[in-house]
């Protein structure tokens, strides 16, 4: 049995310093700190617009940082809101730099999004993950509605309702890398 933590690479959605986003997210790394190797990437902001024409031997270093992050993780969890009926124009940039490679085939992910209603880019980044071959179980799915009153002023998660989801949708991304490992989707290519 592998007893290495698993590395998870947790992606904001949110360009702010301090959002509803990071707060689920911190909550996250806290409750699964024995169990996991949790990083948060809170910094989609940076990243210049996707050009097509960078994406080659000329691709930014900060991109080439973020694509870095993604593929030494086991897995990658996304905590983002919904802005304007769809995903944060900024992390649908995130991404676009990542569709021209492999990255995210077969890679184990959890989507999370936590807004005021937030349906669309639940839509939006399930079909965005599929597109691009992610593995992403209907269990490793979530949507937490009216996100920002289940946070108390402090940046805490009390709720305990939201609490039992968070940790069923983590318990299903760790179970897809344990599958994930029996695949050996990792050794490949
Ligand atoms: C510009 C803007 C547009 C928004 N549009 C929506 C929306 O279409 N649907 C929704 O459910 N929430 C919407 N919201 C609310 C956010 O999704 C919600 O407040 C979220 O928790 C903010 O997350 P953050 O603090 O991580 O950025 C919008 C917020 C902003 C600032």
């Amino acid at each position: 049995m592998n007893l290495q933590k698993k590395k998870i690479l947790c992606i904001s959605g949110s360009t702010k310093s301090r959002s509803t986003s990071l707060s689920f997210l911190q909550y996250i790394a806290r409750s699964f700190e024995g169990l996991l190797e949790v990083e948060i990437y809170n910094n989609i902001g940076i990243l210049p617009h996707f050009n097509p024409e960078l994406d080659n031997e000329n691709l930014p270093e900060k991109v080439k940082d973020f694509r870095r992050k993604i593929e030494i993780a086991d897995a990658i969890l996304f905590c983002s809101p919904e802005y304007v009926f769809s995903l944060p124009g900024s992390l649908k940039n995130a991404i676009e730099w990542t569709v021209s490679t492999t990255l995210f085939s077969s890679k184990p992910v959890a989507i999370i999004i936590t807004a005021a209603v937030g349906e669309k880019a639940f839509e939006s980044l399930s079909l965005i993950m599929t597109t691009i071959e992610a593995i992403v179980p209907e269990t490793s799915k979530l949507l937490i509605k009216g996100a920002k009153g289940k946070i108390s002023s402090n940046g805490i998660i009390n709720d305990e309702k939201t609490q039992k989801q968070i940790d069923k949708t983590v318990k299903s991304l760790i179970k897809n890398i344990d599958n994930d490992d029996k695949r050996g989707t990792k050794f490949r290519q």
